[in-house]
């Protein structure tokens, strides 16, 4: 069965190993993204509740990070990487990882998460074109590709351009 449950220090080397693999066969990988989350658990904009693991039984077959960016002057989270193991995949391991990790960001307060990746696949969570909000991309990317979701309805729009941890390389 699914369990869903934070990540523990004894999870990292299966998490570094099944991000490495799950983005082996990626549309669009920087082949960095095990390496990402190593530094990014270092970081002073890592949550860790916001560090999260499928498991089927005992084996992790699923990882997904949000950490703190900053719109402006206010915090936001950025949702990178997500990876699921690819014999896993397509069974909706990927939408109960985001599900899980918008719902505990919203119990932190979190008003804004955003995320740079496969436009058809974001719109599903709820993600739209972070241009349209007056939220930009800290680089050149089709305005398509970066998109924000407004996980708190009553909380106030963010506007201005995302700056990620330091540790992302930007
Ligand atoms: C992307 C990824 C995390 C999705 O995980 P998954 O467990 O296969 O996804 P799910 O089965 O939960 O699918 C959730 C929904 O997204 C859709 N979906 C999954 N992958 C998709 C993709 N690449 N493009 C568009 N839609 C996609 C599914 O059809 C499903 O839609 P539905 O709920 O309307 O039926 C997984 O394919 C993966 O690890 N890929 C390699 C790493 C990667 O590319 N990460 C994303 C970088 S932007």
């Amino acid at each position: 069965m699914l369990y869903i449950r934070k990540e523990e220090k004894s999870d990292f080397n299966d998490v570094y190993n099944l991000i490495k693999n799950a983005f082996i066969s990626a549309e669009h990988s920087d082949g960095d993204e095990e390496n990402l989350v190593n530094r990014l658990r270092e970081s002073k904009n890592f949550v860790d509740d916001l560090s999260i693991v499928a498991l089927d039984d005992k084996k992790i077959v699923g990882y997904v990070l949000f950490t703190k960016v900053k719109i402006a002057e206010d915090y936001a989270l950025a949702l990178a990487p997500i990876a699921v193991c690819p014999e896993y995949q397509n069974k909706g391991i990927g939408r109960a990882l985001i599900e899980y990790g918008h719902n505990k960001a919203r119990e932190l307060g979190f008003s804004h998460s955003i995320v740079l990746g496969d436009e058809n696949l974001y719109r599903k969570f709820g993600y739209k074109t972070s241009e349209d909000y007056n939220v930009f991309a800290p680089f050149d990317v089709p305005k398509e590709n970066f998109m924000i979701l407004k996980l708190i309805e009553d909380k106030k729009d963010l506007n201005g351009i995302v700056k990620y941890a330091k540790e992302f390389n930007i």
